[in-house]
């Protein structure tokens, strides 16, 4: 295993955090950072002090993009032990979008040990009250300086850490959301599955619309006919829970993953495939849509009180999260907490020791 060099910043003072925590707005004292190219593969493997980048104005990921993250998070338990929830799965999720991108693989295995060690440094961080965490962020872009379009040879990856609340300023209240059909935010065999900066770039346009409209978020169609969800979200029909079928062009959501499994252990029927639009407003129409939520490891579940497509405005479970969206979101928190059974070993634990 690579030999992680350890630069200390010395705090003068404890840390402390604000009485109201936003979403990515403070960030920790100390990031982990390793580069990569050709010849070394990945080395200077470093946790040093956050300092600002020195970069080319030709590298690479300025011009092309060639640059991919993950997001997961850190708590700590009810029993005062420091956990990951799922980093295992996240980082074989940044290993796919790296190969999408023609990036360079990391080592799963040393860079979650990499991961457990900084957090462990940065454990006074971690904000204790509930619906905050220490949101995690690695990241990864190439570096080259050069204005060909080609693959990078060089990259740097950073995991740096920021002490969050809620992401939405609702908290967990229902979220209105706009189904549109003017922009879409990927097409299949794309980058959608990826979790890669253009993505969320190309997100941007319809989501600023949506909000000046009051909307808090877009719900996006398929890219080919407009006609299908493509989106992290699940739908509580009358005898089924659905959710868009992973077609290429959708993140495959770890708290999405994290949800299947839970409906499948109360033996909900949850059916991952095609929910067209017109499905949705027949079934909204005939009574027969009980409830709407969104999943995302920064929200962990968004309860949808609105959907507006074009000039139909529909309500769900009169503007209510529904039951089913109130009970997953305390399951899942119980668990990132230690206050409930982790039978799918979705924790990690971080050692109170460091080693480096
Ligand atoms: C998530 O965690 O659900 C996201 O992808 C949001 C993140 C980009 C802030």
């Amino acid at each position: 295993m690579e030999k992680i060099s350890y630069q200390n910043k010395s705090r003068t003072s404890k840390v402390e955090l604000p009485s109201k925590l936003g979403f990515g707005t403070i960030f920790t004292d100390h990031i982990f950072e390793m580069d990569y190219s050709s010849e070394k593969g990945w080395h200077n493997c470093a946790i040093k002090p956050v300092e600002n980048l020195s970069v080319h104005p030709a590298a690479m990921f300025i011009h092309y993009g060639q640059s991919i993250f993950e997001g997961l998070k850190a708590f700590h338990t009810v029993d005062g032990e420091t956990v990951i929830f799922r980093p295992e799965s996240h980082l074989k999720r940044l290993n796919n979008s790296a190969k999408r991108l023609c990036m360079p693989q990391i080592d799963e295995v040393f860079v979650l040990h990499a991961l457990k060690e900084l957090v462990s440094i940065e454990k006074d961080w971690i904000p204790i009250n509930s619906g905050e965490s220490l949101y995690i962020r690695p990241i990864m872009f190439g570096t080259d300086e050069i204005l060909g379009v080609h693959p990078s040879k060089k990259y740097k990856f950073i995991i740096m850490l920021s002490p969050v609340g809620a992401y939405y300023p609702e908290g967990f209240k229902p979220v209105k959301i706009l189904m549109q059909d003017d922009y879409v935010r990927a097409v299949r065999k794309g980058v959608g599955d990826a979790k890669t900066s253009g993505n969320y770039a190309a997100s941007l346009l319809a989501t600023e619309i949506a909000n000046q409209l009051g909307y808090t978020q877009v719900l996006w169609l398929d890219g080919i006919e407009q006609k299908y969800r493509e989106e992290v979200i699940f739908v509580e029909f009358e005898n089924e829970i659905a959710t868009p079928k992973l077609t290429g062009s959708i993140l495959p959501g770890i708290t999405r993953a994290s949800v299947i499994q839970l409906l499948k252990d109360k033996d909900y029927t949850i059916n991952e495939r095609l929910i067209s639009v017109d499905e949705f407003i027949e079934a909204y129409n005939n009574g027969k849509l009980k409830g709407v939520f969104g999943t995302g490891t920064a929200a962990i579940i968004s309860p949808v009180s609105e959907v507006t497509f074009k000039d139909k405005k529909m309500v769900i479970n009169n503007g209510e999260a529904s039951n089913l969206a109130v009970e997953l979101f305390n399951e899942i928190t119980e668990i990132q907490r230690g206050n409930s059974t982790d039978k799918h070993n979705w924790i990690t634990k971080v050692p109170t020791e460091v080693a480096v």
